[in-house]
């Protein structure tokens, strides 16, 4: 999150001795990204980062797209998707471009291995469950609505309070954060943002680890597994002070923005990265003009293919989705409400909706795993009744 915070001890000055209770000196590391020109933190470790015992390949990563066939809308059913294992064995990916790779989890046990994307962000929003996300910044407890974002080159562990959890989660290798038009120059979040500071929440408990052992930390990169093993606990931080770190919101602290009319989506809008944005559907009251329509007008956004996970609620513009269900509305032909859904929204006063929505600037693939789960009825539901 672009905001200064620190944990732990740091020496009062940067790149200079700071040292143990017995005289030796702390290892200090700089990460940051794109070459030391964004946003960055400074790290003091026990033992030397770079100490790596093994090191071993151990598989590609690379989403499996298939054709994507003619042009259409499509629904994905996730909601029985099998659970089990890790938060990260257990993801699937859907789909996903140069840009981002959007998956699913329904993780059913903690991690008992530590994992570092080394080439995206990732970002885990939880559908359900709870848990702690254990990081080398401080641990952040989580809860459903929250979005986790992890920045690239955080090493991290999952533990997981509850039997099941269900995650969906964004993988993108550039920046995610809250959008420029937020933020004042100096980075602060401006009046009419949806959400402020407060809402942030950042690592608070630093468990610094010094014991000795085998640790095997999987390196995510290059599309690529690469199995590493230390001799030491990766979550070795003294302290640490900067701008790169996991932060959370949770979907709950968006608060939204109505008219008398309806409003477009990017006042839903809750962050930007590279080629997308994500944003939040959240409970709010409808449109007040006395001939307002709440429900969405048809339209074609010419460029950007539109992912919705519809969470909680009954999304009222849509037919034939259910909890858990993924739509792709991809650009290339229009969309809009349901025959009769327009109609039935005149007069609703409020939404119980709770979706994230995934908006890229560019095609999306789909995955087989996607294509075994879709919907294929969907695209025909537009066709029901005698509409015109
Ligand atoms: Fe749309």
């Amino acid at each position: 999150m672009p905001f200064y915070h620190k944990l732990g001890e740091i020496p009062h000055k940067r790149h200079t001795q700071f040292k143990k209770p017995d005289g030796k000196l702390y290892r200090e590391e700089v990460m940051g990204l794109e070459g030391f020109s964004s946003i960055q933190s400074i790290l003091y470790h026990h033992f030397l980062p770079p100490r790596v015992q093994e090191v071993e390949d151990m598989s590609s990563i690379k989403p499996d797209y298939v054709d994507f066939g003619p042009i259409r809308h499509r629904a994905l059913a996730t909601a029985d998707v099998p659970a089990g294992g890790d938060p990260v064995a257990a993801r699937r990916a859907l789909l996903g471009n140069n840009d981002i790779v959007l998956s699913i989890a329904r993780p059913t046990k903690s991690m008992d291995y530590f994992y570092r994307n080394a080439q995206a962000y990732e970002t885990w929003w939880v559908h359900e469950g709870s848990g702690t996300l254990k990081t080398q910044f401080g641990n952040l407890t989580f809860r459903p609505g929250d979005y986790i974002v992890i920045p690239f080159g955080t090493t991290w562990q999952m533990q997981l309070d509850t039997p099941e959890a269900r995650f969906f989660t964004i993988e993108n290798p550039s920046q995610i954060a809250p959008p420029k038009r937020y933020r004042n120059a100096f980075g602060q979040l401006l009046e009419h943002a949806p959400y402020s500071e407060r809402d942030i929440r950042v690592p608070s408990e630093l468990e610094t680890h010094t014991e000795r052992g085998q640790f095997e930390v999987r390196v995510k990169v290059r599309d690529r597994i690469s199995r590493h093993v230390l001799d030491h606990h990766p979550f070795d931080v003294i302290g640490w002070d900067g701008y790169l770190y996991p932060w959370i919101l949770n979907i709950e602290d968006f608060e939204p923005i109505t008219g008398r009319v309806h409003q477009p989506p990017p006042v839903h809008q809750t962050f930007e990265a590279r080629n997308f944005v994500v944003c939040s559907f959240v409970p709010r009251l409808f449109d007040y003009h006395p001939d307002g329509i709440p429900a969405p007008y048809n339209h074609s956004n010419v460029n950007s293919d539109e992912v919705i996970y519809y969470a909680e609620g009954n999304f009222m513009s849509r037919k034939g989705i259910d909890r858990s269900d993924i739509s792709l509305h991809p650009f290339g032909l229009p969309h809009g409400p349901q025959p009769g859904m327009t109609e039935a929204s005149i007069g609703k006063k409020e939404t119980s909706e709770l979706a994230v929505m995934v908006d890229t600037f560019y095609p999306l693939n789909l995955t087989q795993q996607a294509l075994e789960l879709e919907k294929p009825e969907y695209m025909a539901s537009w066709l029901d009744g005698n509409e015109e």
